[in-house]
């Protein structure tokens, strides 16, 4: 059995400093580890994954193999812009695959939230073997794994994707470098590593996506209004100077619909519910107070904007008792 406790002897990783330590602690440990095999990376474009992703460059380089799966439940924009960041940028060796099809088409009429993040999961493990055998000499996967996900699998809050129970036979070994740190700590590893701002500091996003925003059974209609809300929200928040203070926030658009009147018709549609919290490690959090003139500016771009939402709800429930996430 896997140790899975934090270890006493690490201690809170606040400073540059002790980021620096924990990287020279990690570099070593993976360099030996791995010797001359590849590591092949699930590369989400999330603070994690990139963090992962920074450390293992500079342990192995070119032996790292980083593997961005376009699932079709991306945020807007976000598959080109893991390209350019590490293919274009950090020279990184980035495989791209367009899985979006697979994914959809698989989780068509699933609602049971567990189920679908176990769909998700095993496709993800599908699409790697896939990309693993068409390459020579990898043993490892090496994961974004990080303290919060391992304390609430162990409560069985819910089952992560990317925590425990991946089939023996896929053969490979985990290689998990951040998985006793929490969010805090691994921005502050991020930032030592040399990643850019922007990206140490992206809020985090769920491995599974808009898949556990796109409420109950996901369809492409529902997904294209929720990536396309989503998007308005993040352009405001940019805009609005909340994108660098707010610690996630993002729109979840459930399987109902309501009456509504648009150009003096019925108008059928979706809510988009927005939600915005803060918090510094996710185990708890807070409402961030969006400025009533900025809610105005929401509802009305969003129901303008997006076809198929007639609606705009702002979520006002801290963690505990509502999970940041709605599935
Ligand atoms: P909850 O919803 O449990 O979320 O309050 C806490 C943090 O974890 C993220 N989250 C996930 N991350 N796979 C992930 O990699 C998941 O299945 C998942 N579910 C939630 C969530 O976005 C929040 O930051």
């Amino acid at each position: 059995m896997e140790n899975n406790k934090r270890p006493e002897s690490l201690a809170r990783i606040t400073t540059a400093e002790a980021a620096r330590a924990f990287i020279d602690e990690q570099v070593a440990e993976v360099r030996r580890t791995v010797g001359d095999k590849k590591v092949l990376l699930a590369l989400s474009g999330g603070v994690d994954s990139s963090v992962v992703a920074a450390l293992l460059i500079q342990a192995i380089g070119k032996q790292l193999v980083c593997v961005h799966v376009n699932h079709g439940l991306l945020r807007k924009g976000e598959p080109e812009q893991v390209v350019r960041v590490f293919r274009d940028e950090m020279d990184a060796n980035l495989i791209y695959v367009d899985a979006a099809d697979r994914f959809l088409d698989k989780l068509a009429g699933v609602c049971d939230p567990e189920t679908k993040r176990k769909i998700i999961g095993a496709e993800f493990i599908e699409v790697f073997k896939e990309e693993a055998q068409k390459l020579d000499g990898v043993e490892f996967l090496a994961q974004g794994t990080i303290y919060p996900d391992i304390l609430e699998s162990e409560k069985g809050v819910k089952a992560h994707h990317n925590v425990g129970g991946l089939p023996t036979e896929l053969g490979f070994a985990l290689v998990e470098p951040l998985k006793f740190l929490y969010k805090d700590e691994v921005r502050v590893v991020g930032d030592a590593l040399g990643l850019p701002k922007s990206m140490v500091y992206r809020q985090p996003f769920p491995g599974p996506g808009l898949g556990v925003r796109c409420l109950g059974a996901i369809t492409r209609d529902r997904l294209e209004a929720l990536r396309e809300a989503d998007a308005i929200l993040r352009e405001e928040f940019d805009k609005n100077g909340l994108a660098g203070k707010v610690w996630q926030y993002f729109v979840a658009v459930p399987d109902m619909k309501s009456t509504g009147v648009k150009d003096g018709k019925r108008y059928e549609g979706w809510p988009a519910i927005l939600r915005a919290v803060n918090t510094t490690d996710a185990m708890t959090a807070t409402i961030e107070e969006i400025p009533y003139p900025l809610l105005h500016l929401l509802a009305d771009r969003i129901t303008k904007e997006v076809p198929g939402i007639n609606r705009v709800l702002y979520d006002l429930t801290p963690k505990p008792v509502g999970t940041i996430e709605f599935e």
